[in-house]
């Protein structure tokens, strides 16, 4: 079938089979099917979905179109976590340290942020000199000698995902079940783990805003990965606001430092333990979750993790310096201050809107050339429940380039909700699947 006939049978709701799915991808990957055809080709899914069986031939290929890899010569449960995206999401830049000084070997497959969210490899590369673009020799080594690595898709590693995931991010087709699982599975099971820990991210800053949407995504994951010989887990978590006070790539760098340092937001802080002890059960590091828990709370009194992490970052090519003396770490020209204009509680704040002012100030893509500015971004001052006065700072921006300010300003003076009484608590881990 031609790539017109392709995306016509899917655009009118009628079966692909796997031969042309195929055939489909691994052009794309050639060049013979254009992003053009690419693009309206997920445009038809996002509007037709896939069969159960269309979407298993669709992750094969995707992961099938590079190499996958077999780390066996790394002795015990490789276990990475993979989040289906938030706002100021920076747990695997501490969660990877965590779980590597805890014993459980992290290969981990990071990707640029999409959308409005943010990705670990932009905040990565925010520390001076970080690379993720490693060979798979180097990868190896590393997984097997430091516990970790953190590296990008490469052109040998889900090359099939890492064309598809820039174009989908200028294209409105991120936020799609079926694109979304295929994505991140492909890209999970080409880079040698046992298992998987995933976090499903439910709310205004998600792509599944319902917790229907949320489970039905993190269910497809799961019959994935368990198909393909994977332990999976899947936590529903809450994305009603931005995870932790910072929002940015440097920033949040500090911020994830500051949680290896037992100092960081209590959600934040919250959401990176329950999500490793996961992984250190299915790592087999520890036989429940309240023992797992202990052991990630003794590395971080003891300075393990944040040990671990500055081994990752030279080893890497980063400077640990920047890490050891936060204050090293890229830096906007200018801060100013977004402020309330009515008094009460802050009862909501749209993450989205927060995530999609980032980008305007430059912490984000919306082009697949642009240039990220790793000093860029926000502190949010003020979180769900707090109390407000008028004229007091919401957010603390971070500016390079103050004619974007106006447009930033209004985008998150919307994204935040005052009213006269606060919010009734929300659990941060929703549901646990798997
Ligand atoms: N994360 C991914 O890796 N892929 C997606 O499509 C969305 C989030």
């Amino acid at each position: 079938m031609r790539p017109y006939e392709v995306i016509k049978t899917k655009r009118d709701g009628k079966l692909l089979s796997a031969e042309v799915i195929r055939a489909f991808i691994d052009g794309y990957v050639k060049g013979d099917v254009t992003d053009y055809q690419m693009s309206a080709m997920t445009m038809a899914i996002f509007f037709r979905g896939l069969t159960p069986p269309e979407l298993a031939a669709w992750t094969r290929a995707m992961l099938e179109s590079g190499e996958v890899l077999d780390l066996s010569e790394t002795p015990g449960v490789k276990v990475d976590k993979h989040s289906t995206g938030g706002v100021g999401d920076k747990v695997s830049l501490s969660l990877a340290p965590l779980a590597a000084a805890c014993g459980v070997p992290v290969p981990m497959i990071s990707g640029r942020g999409l959308g409005h969210t943010g990705g670990t490899l932009d905040k990565l590369e925010s520390i001076p000199g970080f690379r993720v673009d490693l060979s798979i020799a180097d990868y190896r080594r590393l997984v097997k000698t430091i516990g970790a690595c953190l590296i990008g898709q490469t052109a040998t590693l889900a090359p099939a995902d890492k064309k598809l995931y820039a174009l989908r991010d200028v294209t409105a087709t991120v936020d799609c079940i079926p694109l979304i699982a295929s994505s991140i599975m492909s890209k999970k099971m080409a880079e040698g783990i046992d298992a998987l820990v995933l976090d499903v991210k439910v709310g205004s800053g998600a792509f599944m805003k319902t917790i229907e949407n949320a489970r039905t995504l993190a269910q497809t994951m799961i019959g994935i990965g368990t198909e393909m010989g994977k332990s999976v887990v899947a936590l529903l978590t809450d994305m009603d606001q931005p995870l932790g006070r910072t929002v940015g790539n440097a920033l949040e760098v500090k911020e994830a430092v500051e949680m290896l340092r037992g100092e960081a937001p209590a959600d934040y802080t919250e959401l990176t333990l329950a999500l490793t002890a996961e992984m250190l059960v299915l790592g087999k590091k520890a036989g429940s979750i309240d023992e797992a828990r202990a052991k990630l709370e003794q590395v971080i009194r003891n300075g393990a993790a944040e040990k671990k992490l500055h081994e990752l970052v030279a080893a890497q090519g980063g400077d640990p310096s920047a890490i050891a003396d936060l204050s090293r770490l890229p830096k906007a020209r200018t801060t100013i201050a977004i402020t309330a204009t009515s008094s009460g509680f802050v009862t909501g704040i749209d993450s989205e809107s927060i995530g999609l002012a980032a980008m305007t100030l430059g912490a984000g893509r919306e082009k697949t050339t642009d240039v990220i500015d790793p000093g860029v971004g926000f502190v949010l001052e003020k979180k769900l429940g707090d109390a407000v006065s008028a004229g007091a700072t919401l957010v603390t921006a971070h500016v390079n380039d103050e004619t974007r300010m106006p447009e930033v300003m209004e985008r998150v003076r919307a994204a935040y909700r005052i009213g006269a009484t606060a919010p009734g608590r929300r659990p941060l881990v929703l549901e646990r699947l798997g």
